[in-house]
């Protein structure tokens, strides 16, 4: 048996693979091939909610909106978030967020020195108490402005991994109170996510932005314009 996604193996970039039976989901009738793969970006996004415990009760805030940010705005919204605040430094990424149901977007700078009216703006734009932080991101600023953002007693999920180390202002997390806690990649996501494209609940084909064959050609020009076409959010192969 062989993990697909880490060297040495080169994924499973065929025409056909083995894969043991029992680590198989049937899709069902009504999700496609291209919404059944969607279910390994989303599963990220599911695993996060899970480890955050978001639900009905919480506003959320993703900081950072990347295929990651999006999945996981999509499933904290199935998982019943009223309130979703997106932060990017992008416009094009955040009109992206606001198309697919985020309650309100801010822009953000690189500059670590706006950290503290970053904060306020995202608040304000919240306008409650900010529950749960996704940082999507994980650089230095990112995390200082979710850490601060997020209210007293609430948590902050760590899913980017932009910097191995984050430079940031831990004491007053610890006063505060606010809970860190950290995914890695994600574990018994299939059947919820499943469960969540079958019912309409997800919709991620508008995550589909890009698709191209199986020839040599195609397959190179899929990877140059994954890594650097503009406005690509995820790029499928069609067999
Ligand atoms: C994070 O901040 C610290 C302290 O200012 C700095 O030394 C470090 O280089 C920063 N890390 C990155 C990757 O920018």
């Amino acid at each position: 048996m062989k993990f697909f996604a880490t060297p040495p193996v080169h994924g499973s970039l065929a025409n056909q693979v083995v894969h043991p039976a029992d680590l198989c989901f049937k899709l069902p009738e009504n999700v496609s091939l291209e919404e059944g793969a969607m279910c390994e970006p989303l599963s990220v996004g599911v695993h996060a909610c899970r480890r955050a415990e978001v639900g009905p009760e919480t506003d959320v805030l993703v900081m950072g909106v990347g295929p990651i940010g999006l999945v996981t705005m999509l499933a904290a919204r199935a998982f019943g978030v009223p309130r979703i605040v997106i932060v990017d430094v992008d416009e094009n990424h955040l009109s992206v967020a606001k198309q697919l149901g985020a309650y309100r977007i801010v822009q953000v700078t690189t500059n670590l020195e706006d950290v503290g009216s970053e904060v306020e703006q995202i608040q304000k734009a919240m306008g409650s108490n900010i529950d749960v932080t996704f940082d999507c991101a994980s650089f230095n600023k990112t995390m200082s402005t979710t850490l601060a953002a997020t209210r007293c007693g609430g948590k902050v999920c760590l899913v980017g991994m932009g910097h191995g180390v984050m430079t940031v202002p831990l004491t007053p997390v610890a006063a505060r109170e606010v809970d860190v806690v950290g995914v890695f990649r994600y574990k018994n996501t299939w059947p919820l996510c499943l469960e969540f494209l079958t019912s309409g609940k997800i919709d991620v084909k508008p995550l589909i932005t890009h698709r191209f064959g199986f020839s040599q050609k195609e397959v190179g020009d899929a990877f140059e314009t994954s890594a650097r076409g503009i406005n690509a959010i995820k790029v499928m192969f069609n067999l």
